[in-house]
């Protein structure tokens, strides 16, 4: 085994914050049952902001940040894993409070560790990476609701984003009708080549005075919102009768102003998605339906953008700035 790696380490002190690539060796990686040769990471705006000084996120330094990665089991002290078998581990306290996936090397306890299913290769399982299972996890969670193709069409928030891209291309392959919502005017095509059938700019999703459920139209069956914000009162007031909501995200800020009428008026269901502590019974089966139905299989390269570990600062501030096209994978 090879004695020392490169990753992309933070570090906070009281008197000065420090990020950048350092050689590493086995002795610096935390405790755990299963160690890692990293092929893959990705770059998630929650990876943007870890890499911030006095990040609210790290609850302890010094921090490698990923909360993605996939490769291949170099050692395990669990059973259920070994030597070479491909492996997807992603959230828990990945990247946030224990070392993540900007490392050539990691080691992580087994509980957090998933089999690669049959159908996705370790690339592929990044490019979905934890932006591709939330989307995923907010179909699942619309479909338990009752949501099918022939509800009526579902909008998409932040729809160049990670979880906007992904879950655009998943409702798509799924035949549903996909309604993008984007600031940017200039990947309108990008969201047409991704399954979109109509794309919409957020600032026509704002309530304006006197608009209410009452007086507008009912428009959309689900909504995967990733930014909440703005246009959050507006997706209440315009669901149709039983319609869903899953907000996973908030890029366009976090308070909510609603009234409780469209959710007893037209029975419309709010869904919290949460990645980090979705448990494994739920999770291992997601990432099979993943690799069998939910994968975009056309347009999956057309998300990624593959860059080297040393890429990763200049990508971690375009993510923050709201900046990123699909997903970015960090190759190690
Ligand atoms: N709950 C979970 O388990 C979970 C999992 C993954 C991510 N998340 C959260 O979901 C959100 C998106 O994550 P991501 O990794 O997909 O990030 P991302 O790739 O940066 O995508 C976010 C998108 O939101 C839009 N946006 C950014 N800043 C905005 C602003 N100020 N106002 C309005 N829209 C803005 C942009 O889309 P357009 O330019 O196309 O409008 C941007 O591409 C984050 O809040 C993240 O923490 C939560």
């Amino acid at each position: 085994m090879v004695e020392s790696f490169r990753a992309f380490l933070v570090n906070q002190t009281d008197a000065r914050f420090t990020s950048g690539i350092r050689t590493l060796t086995l002795d610096d990686l935390p405790l755990g049952e299963v160690t890692i040769r990293v092929r893959y990471s990705s770059v998630n705006y929650k990876d943007g902001i870890c890499s911030l000084p006095n990040s609210r996120l790290v609850t302890q330094y010094p921090m490698v940040p990923g909360i993605d990665l996939a490769g291949e089991v170099i050692e395990s002290q669990d059973t259920r894993f070994r030597s070479g078998d491909p492996v997807i581990v992603t959230s828990y306290d990945l990247g946030t409070g224990h070392f993540g996936g900007y490392s050539e090397i990691a080691r992580v306890p087994a509980s957090w560790v998933v089999p690669l299913p049959e159908g996705l290769t370790l690339r592929e399982a990044m490019i979905l990476g934890t932006a591709g299972f939330t989307a995923a996890l907010s179909l699942q969670r619309m479909e338990e609701n009752g949501l099918r193709p022939d509800s009526g069409p579902v909008l998409v928030t932040g729809a160049t984003g990670g979880v906007g891209s992904t879950a655009v291309a998943m409702f798509s392959q799924l035949g549903y009708q996909v309604i993008a919502s984007t600031r940017k005017e200039s990947e309108h095509a990008f969201l047409r080549e991704l399954g979109a059938n109509e794309i919409v700019s957020p600032d026509e999703l704002v309530l304006r005075d006197g608009d209410s459920f009452a007086n507008l139209p009912e428009r959309f069956a689900g909504a995967v919102d990733p930014v909440a914000g703005k246009a959050l009162p507006y997706i209440l007031n315009t669901m149709k009768y039983g319609g869903c909501i899953t907000v996973s995200g908030f890029t366009g800020g976090p308070e909510l102003a609603a009234s409780v009428f469209p959710f007893l008026r037209r029975a419309i269901t709010f869904i919290g998605i949460d990645s980090v502590l979705c448990p494994m019974s739920i999770r291992a089966p997601l990432w099979q339906r993943i690799a069998r139905e939910l994968k975009p299989q056309k347009v999956l390269e057309h998300i990624v953008q593959e860059i080297s570990l040393d890429q990763l600062p200049q990508t971690l501030e375009r993510i923050l700035r709201g900046d990123m096209r699909g997903r970015a994978i960090v190759r190690l």
